[in-house]
């Protein structure tokens, strides 16, 4: 039978939409739509398929394993295949999967299932030979993954050697990388400063910090890992179950999952709803859970299809996303003066939380989606992160939908308002919205951090007109504080209390706090480490600022255009009166004398530690770790085996350290 010409129609136009989603997910790390869109696009290619056996060739992304193998590591070949797993989308869809197990073993009674969370990273494959870490690879195409042996053991969780007295020959373990919200935020804050692009979600994070041709890259970034499997295992201890299996690995040191459990659907059913409920509670995401037949004698019957074992399941959580009507759009004054659209909605309840107001980001991204009022929106909240517009359902017009305008002038102030690049900002110094901004920046967890101080504080404390200025928040009075409605002694005494004990702060944390343009917590340190007092920065040139690492055109210039400003000036003059000290830089970790602003080379056998390691603990010491010798490098470190690089080393007359060396310079610090 042939398919209907419509059917087919829109079969290809299925074929070409996973292609390109797979190609942007997988191999350039930016994924262009949701998890939950993409899968039911592949639903509804199952279905189709299902329903129309001769459209399906063989190089349907349904037959395919998925993923594509990028080109710039070495090939690992997977033996076995690490294979995908099947979704089910409901409690129904569940029992059919354990009645089909109990069908294929034969058996009434009930199954014990190992139930696990899924963690949303990326699949991993780790190769230990007597113990020893050999080599850690990507799953790639399920068959063929890449080599990124020298990323992977800048993760600390993941043993360079096994311990324990049962040492496989030899061991193959997977697992998942994978990202938390906290350092993905703190990542994404990096590349803001630095005017990179951000990463979309903690997964691509991680993907991206992983498939990094320089290791450093991914020594910086803190990737987590959760092993929950074995591919291969020669010489090690009878292993019967995934139960003894995450024994073993305890022992032996390698990082499992928390929250395993293992029982029969009723227990599967509580784990699920207990995680869909507490998922934000983590810290980092997973998109279900995975359940698994815990005995691997009845692995080994069920069998698997070339795509995915038989005997596992993931059991999805639902989507995070909803449509709704965007109904109008608001302007937010930031405390730079960077104007951000945000749409007010049709409330919708999504997963448990009622949703009213979605950020737009900026008018690039409105054009970019072609938003307009009145339009119909696919909105998606994940995690804590503000609930975003992701698309226009553009098939929902009716015609009736205005144009969103872009401001001329600030919302607040009402002043002429400057575009620059993809933002809107008003220039007013004296605009009264950023002052509010900048006054709940100071008070806050990314400012000096004082307790009890809320935004609401801020705004009654402002109305009042007690405090117009950060420097008014240092001189503040108990009378004022008690002046505002239920404000009570003993807190009014907390916040003060705690305004003092602000008042002795290390620079890198004073520059944060005060809100310049570009200057966030990394910029900041960098700033505070090569200036080294506050004094400086008052007359610092851009090219004294240029010349430090890590600084561009975009930082120096903020930071001039702040510290030329006369009234800036006399700010920070009153907060110096009002009693703040900044203090030098209290790098949080040790700088070693010999080490802080030393550049190293290592090369050769390390006994004690791998390279990796080495020049990630050069870097918390404040040195810095480069790859190959020059006339500026400071040390090499030279371990067994060291070749040309020690030779170029004698050649320039760079000191050369062994490795006891350079653990005597480093004063034992591992
Ligand atoms: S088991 C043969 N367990 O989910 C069994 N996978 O959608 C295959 N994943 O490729 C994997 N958490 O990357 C398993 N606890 C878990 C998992 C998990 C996350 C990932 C894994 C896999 C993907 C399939």
């Amino acid at each position: 039978m042939k398919a209907k010409p419509t059917i087919r129609k829109r079969y290809n136009e299925l074929l070409a939409l996973i292609e390109k989603y797979n190609y942007h997910y997988y191999t350039l790390d930016a994924p262009l739509v949701d998890d939950a869109s993409y899968d039911e696009l592949m639903r509804e290619l199952v279905s189709m398929e299902n329903g129309n056996p001769e459209l399906k060739n063989h190089d349907s992304p349904t037959s395919r394993v998925g993923d594509v193998v990028s080109s710039s590591f070495a090939e690992v070949h997977h033996d076995p295949p690490m294979l995908s797993l099947g979704n089910v989308f409901s409690d129904a869809e569940l029992s059919e999967f354990d009645a089909r197990i109990r069908k294929i073993l034969e058996i009434e009674e009930s199954i014990v299932y190992s139930v696990e969370l899924k963690f949303d990273g990326l699949a991993v494959e780790l190769l230990y030979e007597d113990g020893r870490l050999i080599r850690g690879s990507t799953r790639g195409n399920g068959e063929i993954g890449e080599d990124v042996t020298a990323n992977l053991s800048t993760l600390r969780a993941i043993p360079e050697r096994l311990g324990g007295d049962a040492v496989p020959e030899s061991l193959t373990v997977r697992g998942e990388v994978y990202m938390t919200h906290h350092e993905f935020e703190r990542i994404n804050r990096r590349r803001e400063e630095g005017g990179e692009q951000l990463f979309a979600n903690p997964r691509n994070a991680a993907a991206g910090s992983l498939r990094q041709l320089n290791p450093r890259v991914t020594a910086e970034r803190e990737l987590s890992i959760a092993l929950y499997g074995i591919g291969k295992i020669s010489g090690g201890p009878a292993l019967p179950d995934q139960q003894t299996m995450f024994q073993f690995f305890k022992k032996t040191g390698l990082p499992c999952p928390e929250n395993a459990d293992i029982g029969g659907l009723v227990k599967i059913r509580e784990f699920y709803d207990y995680w869909v409920r507490n998922r934000h509670s983590l810290g980092y995401d997973i998109d279900g859970v995975v359940v698994k037949v815990n005995d691997f004698k009845m692995r080994e019957k069920i069998g698997s299809t070339s795509k995915a074992p038989r005997w596992a399941v993931a059991w999805k959580f639902p989507a995070r996303e909803a449509i709704t009507v965007l109904n109008s759009v608001d302007y937010q004054v930031g405390r730079t003066g960077v104007i951000t659209p945000v749409g007010n909605l049709d409330p919708i309840n999504i997963g448990g939380v009622l949703v009213k107001r979605a950020t737009l980001h900026n008018f690039d991204e409105i054009a970019r989606l072609d938003l307009r009022i009145g339009d119909t929106v696919k909105v998606i909240r994940a995690g804590d992160v503000i609930p975003k517009v992701l698309a226009v359902l553009a098939e929902s017009r009716t015609g009736a939908e205005r144009p969103i305008e872009t401001p001329e002038k600030c919302p607040s102030c009402g002043s002429a308002l400057n575009r620059e690049e993809i933002y809107v900002r008003c220039v007013n110094d004296d605009c009264e919205a950023k002052l509010q901004e900048r006054l709940r920046f100071f008070v806050s967890r990314d400012g000096l951090d004082i307790e009890f101080f809320g935004p609401e504080l801020v705004q009654r404390l402002y109305d009042a007109g007690s405090v117009r200025s950060v420097a008014d928040i240092l001189r503040l009075r108990a009378a004022e504080l008690l002046a505002v409605e239920r404000m009570g002694e003993k807190l009014a005494e907390k916040i003060l209390a705690s305004i003092e004990k602000r008042k002795m702060i290390p620079l890198s944390f004073f520059l944060r706090a005060l809100g310049i343009r570009n200057v966030g917590e990394h910029v900041a340190k960098v700033l505070a480490r090569s200036v080294g007092s506050l004094e400086r920065l008052f007359d610092i040139s851009a090219d004294e600022l240029m010349a430090i690492d890590e600084i561009g055109t975009g930082v120096a210039e903020s930071v001039m255009e702040f510290f030329r400003s006369q009234e800036n000036r006399k700010l920070i003059e009153e907060m110096l009166a009002a009693g703040l000290v900044v203090t030098g830089e209290l790098v949080e970790t040790r700088v070693i004398e010999g080490v802080a602003g030393k550049s190293f080379v290592f090369t050769g056998t390390l006994e004690g530690m791998s390279r990796t390691e080495a020049e990630a603990l050069v870097e918390r010491l404040g040195g810095r770790a480069a790859g190959s010798v020059s006339k500026k490098t400071d040390y090499v470190v030279a371990g067994g085996e060291a070749g040309s690089k020690l030779d170029k080393a004698r050649q320039l007359g760079v000191r050369v350290l062994t490795e006891d060396e350079f653990q005597k310079l480093i004063g034992g610090e591992q």
